[in-house]
């Protein structure tokens, strides 16, 4: 008999732990799930930002040829907008400003064989124009472009 009672409380208390530790993991998902959230805000903040200064970038140094629509010129400039080679290409595309392109590149099936020199941007600035042509004008890239990646990409 007194074994018994013994293990009834056992399995009572056991019970009990188990709807502990149950709870305990159930707030701790929760909590994940909230710190994710946050993280997302703040990646977004961070994109709206460096789009912002992005957006000064390209005025001063790339509309004159890509024009404020990024649609470029047709055989003369390449787009922007809707370009396939900057969606397909983010390294060449980053390459590309940091240290200029020529020769010939096919965007949007078209080819264009000109030149575009190197503007002697710093590594932030190419990184927040980057941001900015990458999320402009249709195009959407919520991979955001750090000044890490920049640097990173050598001659
Ligand atoms: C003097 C004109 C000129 C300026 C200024 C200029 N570009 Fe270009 N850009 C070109 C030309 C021309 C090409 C194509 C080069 C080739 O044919 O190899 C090009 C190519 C590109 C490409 C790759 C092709 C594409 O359309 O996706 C990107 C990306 C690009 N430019 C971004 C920029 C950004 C960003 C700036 C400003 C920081 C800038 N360019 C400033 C003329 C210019």
């Amino acid at each position: 008999m007194q074994i018994r009672k013994h293990i009834k409380r056992l399995f009572i208390l056991e019970a009990i732990v188990l709807i502990i530790s149950i709870s305990i993991v159930a707030q701790q998902g929760k909590n994940d799930t909230k710190y994710a959230i946050v993280m997302d805000d703040d990646m977004q903040d961070k994109l709206s930002e460096s789009m912002a200064r992005g957006k000064e970038v390209y005025a001063d140094f790339c509309m004159q040829c890509h024009l404020p629509d990024g649609k470029g010129t047709p055989n003369v400039f390449p787009p922007l907008a809707g370009s396939d080679w900057l969606v397909n290409k983010r390294a060449e595309s980053i390459h590309s400003i940091k240290y200029g392109l020529n020769g010939p590149i096919k965007v949007n099936g078209k080819t264009y064989n000109s030149a575009m020199t190197s503007l002697g941007l710093e590594d932030e600035e190419i990184a927040d124009v980057m941001n900015y042509i990458m999320n402009s004008w249709g195009n959407t890239q919520k991979n955001i472009v750090t000044i890490q990646e920049v640097t990173d990409i050598k001659k």
